[in-house]
């Protein structure tokens, strides 16, 4: 993949002398140890912070951790994470060249749905992690992701194949893998989408 365009300027905050992994180890940290939604805290074996490359150009959005997830730390390993790997993979990428990370770091309880409290909570850990590896773009996986992110109640039907734009990145929504993995017919339109997006980056994707 082609690298990151840079602005060339930079901000106070990030001239330091710091890099992206360093400053996204401190953020890392510091959830490690968060407990502002006391039921998750109480539950998790661990936080999921995120995982890849720290100046991706895309960074994934899915919704919180899975049992899996939970069990091995990083987000998108369990089922719908394999998955996930599969379309990385048809998309000419490797899991490494993408920053992933979830609206939730920590699990919640039977894998039911976030509460809007919890994902208020985890905000700010979000948004720090976007900063920092500050990606040209975003696909959030799933109406949770969506909706969280872009503060929309649309569904994915209606918002994927277009962008939307959240601070400097342009952001696509589509269809969750673990929906894929129920619905194998919606696999179509999430490679319409792959394809539009790396349209978008200059990318043929055939
Ligand atoms: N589903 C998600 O949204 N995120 C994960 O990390 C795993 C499954």
């Amino acid at each position: 993949m082609p690298p990151k365009r840079t602005t060339g300027g930079s901000t106070a905050a990030q001239a330091t002398d710091s890099t992206p992994q360093q400053r996204l180890d401190v953020i890392a940290e510091a959830v490690s140890r968060c407990v502002r939604c006391q039921e998750l805290a109480d539950t998790r074996t661990q936080t999921v912070f995120g995982v890849g490359n720290p100046e991706a150009r895309i960074m994934f959005v899915g919704e919180a951790p899975g049992a899996d997830e939970d069990r091995q730390g990083e987000p998108f390993v369990g089922r719908a994470g394999q998955l996930l790997n599969k379309i990385i993979e048809a998309c000419k990428l490797q899991r490494s060249d993408i920053y992933i990370a979830n609206i939730l770091k920590c699990r919640p309880p039977g894998n039911r749905n976030p509460s809007d409290t919890e994902a208020a909570n985890c905000r700010e850990y979000l948004d720090a992690q976007i900063r920092i590896v500050s990606p040209e773009y975003i696909v959030c996986w799933g109406s949770i992701a969506a909706k969280n992110l872009l503060n929309s109640d649309e569904t994915i039907g209606k918002m994927r194949g277009k962008f939307y734009e959240y601070g400097q990145a342009k952001v696509l929504c589509t269809y969750h893998p673990s929906y894929l993995l129920r619905n194998p017919a919606a696999k179509k339109p999430v490679w319409e989408d792959m394809q539009f997006l790396f349209k978008d980056m200059g990318i043929d994707l055939v």
